[in-house]
């Protein structure tokens, strides 16, 4: 089973994403089962680390962002990858661009697996405050909770 998540820049939402649910992956000890990756669908950021802020916040929930780099989605990803969970609508429609050819990835929003989804988006805090990272961390984590619970429900362990 291989996940990737994906936002605009590789280096505050989807990083994130990846930390989390590597965690809860490894928590629930699938780690061996689970593959989990993180892509942006813009360039401007590659091979660079998470964004401070991205990074001091999680780090505060003890997950480690650290060796983390930013790459940027392509084709292929539409064929390695079983779920390619977008951040927002935006990223959403992007990645629908690019998946053009017929593999059977699934590619949705990653908060369509929030137990609390009242929200579309993960909210980009680029431009914003420490709040904006805290309230990333919040919807990621409820939806982290939710994709695990998905994957264990939908697929044995053969499928893994
Ligand atoms: P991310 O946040 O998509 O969550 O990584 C952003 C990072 C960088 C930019 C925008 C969003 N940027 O415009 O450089």
């Amino acid at each position: 089973m291989r996940v990737l998540f994906v936002c605009l820049g590789n280096i505050c939402r989807s990083p994130t994403a990846e930390a989390v649910f590597r965690h809860r992956v490894m928590q629930a000890n699938v780690s061996d089962c689970i593959e989990i990756d993180s892509a942006g669908t813009g360039d401007w950021h590659v091979g660079h680390p998470p964004d401070q802020r991205a990074q001091r916040a999680a780090a505060q929930r003890g997950y480690d962002l650290s060796a983390l780099r930013a790459r940027q989605v392509c084709a292929t990803d539409f064929e390695r990858f079983d779920y390619v969970l977008a951040m927002d609508r935006s990223n959403l429609h992007d990645l629908k661009q690019l998946h053009t050819g017929s593999t059977g990835a699934m590619v949705a929003l990653f908060l369509s697996f929030a137990a609390n989804a009242t929200h579309h988006d993960v909210p980009d805090p680029y431009y914003g405050g420490v709040d904006g990272f805290e309230n990333v961390l919040n919807l990621i984590e409820d939806a982290s909770d939710g994709l695990l619970e998905h994957i264990y429900n939908n697929f044995s362990e053969k499928d893994y």
